[in-house]
C-alpha cells in the first residue's frame, strides 16, 4: 500500500500532557482513503487533520450506511507502542462491512494504515498511567444520492484521540438498567455490526434513566424479552460464587467484543472456570440477590473491565455483593499487563510498534 505523508502545517499542535475527557481532542494528523469501483482503493494519504468536505446529499448522511471500529495504542515500559490485538479489529470491520452491503479496505491494508498513522504520530501516545491513545477506523458511503441503495464509492479514514484512564478516581463501579420496553437488536438485525445505527437506536433509553443515576443500559433480547445480551458499549459478564465467570453467548445480536474474547481466554489461565450461555436476566436477578452471584462486570476496549454494583429492573434495584471484586481486579490487572507490555504475551495479542526515543 502506498501511503502518502503530507507535511503538518503550521498550526500543529504540541501533544497534550494530560488527556482529556474521552474523544473531545484528536491529534494532528489523520489516515484516509478512497473507494471507486473504477479505481478500487486510492489515493491513501496521512495528512493534517481536518474537516470533510461533503454533498449534503452524501448517502451516509440519510441511510446511515456506515461502520467503525474502536482499539488503542498503549505506551510501553521501555518507550514503545503496543496495539492489542488489532487483526481483531481490522477483520471485525470487514464483517460489519459485509453486513452494512459495504466495501471494505482489506484487513492487513487497513492494519498497514492503522500502524503509520500511529507511528506518525507517536508523540500522542500518553505515558500516564492507564493512559492511552484512542484509535477510531471509520468507513462510510460517499455516493451522492438519495436513491436507497448500497454506495458504489466509500470513505475510509482513521482519528486518534489522547484518552484519559477510564476511572479517574479509583475502580468505580457503574449502575445499570436493563430495558424492558426498547430493545437494540433482533436477530438477523445489524446487531453484531458496529454500525451507528445500533448506537443512535440506544440514546433514547440509555438518556432516559441517567438521571435515574444509572450510567449504562443492559439490553435483552427482542424477543421474548428475557434473555441478557450486553450493556452500551460492553460484554457482560457474571461470577457464580467467586470463581465461574459467565456471559451470554454470541447469538448474532451482541457485538463479538475483543476484550470478552480475551476474558474467555485468559481468565482460565488465571485459575477460573469460564462459561457462555444464556442467562435469564430473572434468574440473574435471583442469584444476585442470594448471593450466588457474587461479582458482576462489563468488559471493553473502554474500560477493559467496569464492575457494576446495581442493576435496576421493573422499579426494583438488585445491588451486587462485591463491586469491585477481586475477580474483576484481577482480570482488569492482567489484560492491562499485557495491553501494557509489563507482562508477558502468552496469546501473542500484542502489536509492538517501535518509535524513536
Ligand atoms: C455494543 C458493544 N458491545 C461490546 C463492545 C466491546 O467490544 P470490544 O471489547 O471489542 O471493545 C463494544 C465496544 O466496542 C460495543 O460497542
Amino acid at each position: 500500500m502506498q501511503i502518502v505523508i503530507e507535511p503538518l502545517g503550521p498550526n500543529a499542535r504540541k501533544p497534550l500532557a494530560e488527556p482529556l475527557a474521552f474523544g473531545k481532542v484528536f491529534t494532528n494528523r489523520m489516515f484516509w482513503q478512497k473507494y471507486t469501483p473504477e479505481l478500487g482503493w486510492h489515493d491513501a494519504r496521512i495528512s493534517p487533520y481536518q474537516p470533510l468536505v461533503l454533498d449534503p446529499a452524501t448517502l451516509v448522511f440519510h441511510y446511515g450506511q456506515e461502520v467503525f471500529e474502536g482499539t488503542k495504542a498503549y505506551r510501553r515500559p521501555d518507550g514503545h507502542i503496543n496495539l492489542f490485538r488489532p487483526w481483531e479489529n481490522t477483520n471485525r470491520m470487514a464483517r460489519s462491512a459485509q453486513r452494512m452491503a459495504m466495501v471494505a479496505p482489506d484487513p492487513e491494508s487497513h492494519l498497514e494504515a492503522m500502524i503509520a498513522l500511529v507511528r506518525a504520530e507517536h508523540e500522542w501516545v500518553p505515558s500516564g498511567a492507564n493512559e492511552s491513545l484512542y484509535i477510531r477506523p471509520t468507513l462510510i458511503a460517499a455516493d451522492v444520492s438519495l436513491g436507497l441503495s448500497a454506495s458504489r464509492t466509500y470513505l475510509h479514514y482513521i482519528i486518534l484521540s489522547p484518552a484519559a484512564p477510564y476511572f479517574g478516581n479509583g475502580f468505580k463501579p457503574v449502575s445499570v438498567h436493563v430495558s424492558t420496553e426498547y430493545v437494540r437488536a433482533v436477530r438477523g438485525g445489524t446487531g453484531a455490526a458496529k454500525t451507528g445505527g445500533n448506537y443512535a437506536a440506544s440514546l433514547l433509553e440509555s438518556e432516559r434513566v441517567k438521571p435515574l443515576g444509572y450510567q449504562q443500559v443492559l439490553w435483552l433480547d427482542a424477543i421474548e424479552r428475557r434473555y441478557v445480551e450486553e450493556v452500551g458499549a460492553m460484554n457482560i459478564a457474571f461470577v457464580y460464587n467467586g470463581r465461574r465467570i459467565v456471559t451470554p453467548a454470541l447469538t448474532g445480536t451482541i457485538l463479538e467484543g475483543i476484550t470478552r474474547d480475551s476474558v474467555l481466554k485468559l481468565a482460565p489461565t488465571l485459575g477460573y472456570e469460564v462459561e457462555e450461555a444464556r442467562l435469564d436476566i430473572h434468574d440473574v436477578l435471583r442469584d444476585i440477590a442470594s448471593g450466588e452471584i457474587t461479582e458482576v462486570f462489563g468488559m471493553g476496549t473502554a474500560a477493559v473491565i467496569a464492575p457494576v454494583d446495581r442493576l435496576g429492573y421493573a422499579g426494583k434495584d438488585y445491588f451486587v455483593r462485591q463491586a469491585p471484586g477481586p475477580i474483576a481486579q484481577h482480570l482488569l490487572q492482567a489484560l492491562t499487563d499485557i495491553q501494557y507490555g509489563r507482562a508477558p504475551d502468552p496469546f501473542n495479542w500484542t502489536l509492538k510498534i517501535e518509535v524513536p526515543s
